[in-house]
């Protein structure tokens, strides 16, 4: 059955002009970052609304920033897996192939991945909550309070926490592809944080068709034309080898 699935999906992929691709935690999982609702997902030992929301680093910035300095030093650790490589691989011989994570950890990048659209932010860059300087800084571990060192301000994680807009410009590029592809791959994700979420939808309203690759069934697997249940790690490069 999977089998049959698995074969409708290259044959799909393979003959399309336009894929869009989204990705979440789970595309990480096997490079071993934690994803956030799974078993031992990070929102399962921590409050996202204690750690995610600017009014927790409003009130308790020390607690915000050992939350993220440890998520910096725990992906500093690991490299992309081979999901993420068949993802990097696809770019290079599609024209038309973007790719929206909702992952902060640069892993598409590492693998070779060139036009990622980081739809959550990134753990690597820093933001100046005073004057709004973006800095790439890849020290592990940058303290309690690092100062912004421009203005001295309080510097932030460069991600979105819950309640904040998703950065316009990547948030508009993914959603023209998710407009114009012929298929959307839905790869390691939950599906249960919008916007993000509702790419494939909007993808499908528009005449693509969803493939969705994950370890548990979720809403949006439902949703899809084809849903192939394993590991992302297996199923990208059985999915997408030329
Ligand atoms: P979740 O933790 O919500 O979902 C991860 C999904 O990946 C689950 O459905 C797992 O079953 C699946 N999964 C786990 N291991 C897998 C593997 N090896 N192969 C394939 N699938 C696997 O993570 P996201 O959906 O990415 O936002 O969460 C979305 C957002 O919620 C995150 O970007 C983060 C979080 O709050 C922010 O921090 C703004």
């Amino acid at each position: 059955m999977q089998k049959d699935l698995l074969d409708e999906a290259r044959r799909l992929l393979h003959k399309a002009t336009s894929i869009c691709v989204l990705t979440g935690a789970g595309v990480s999982a096997e490079s071993g970052v934690p994803t956030f609702r799974d078993k031992n997902g990070l929102w399962r030992n921590h409050d996202p609304m204690q750690l995610a929301t600017p009014e927790a680093f409003a009130a308790t910035p020390a607690l915000v920033w050992e939350f993220y300095n440890h998520r910096r030093r725990c992906i500093a650790a690991v490299e992309p897996n081979a999901g993420h490589l068949a993802l990097a691989a696809l770019e290079r011989r599609l024209h038309d192939c973007t790719l929206a994570t909702q992952n902060v950890d640069r892993l598409h990048q590492k693998a070779g991945s060139r036009n990622v659209l980081e739809l959550h932010g990134d753990l690597w860059t820093t933001r100046c909550t005073a004057c709004g300087v973006r800095q790439e800084d890849s020290t592990h571990d940058l303290g309690a309070r690092p100062l912004c060192p421009a203005c001295g301000g309080l510097l932030r994680p460069n991600v979105v926490w819950f309640g904040e807009l998703l950065p316009q410009d990547a948030w508009g590029q993914a959603l023209a592809a998710a407009k114009r592809c012929q298929v959307m791959l839905v790869a390691g994700t939950s599906a249960t944080v919008q916007p993000a979420a509702s790419l494939a939808l909007m993808a499908r309203e528009h005449g693509a068709r969803v493939i969705s690759c994950n370890l548990e069934s979720t809403a949006l697997s439902k949703a899809a034309d084809i849903a192939l249940q394993g590991k992302s790690g297996e199923l990208l490069p059985l999915l997408l080898e030329a």
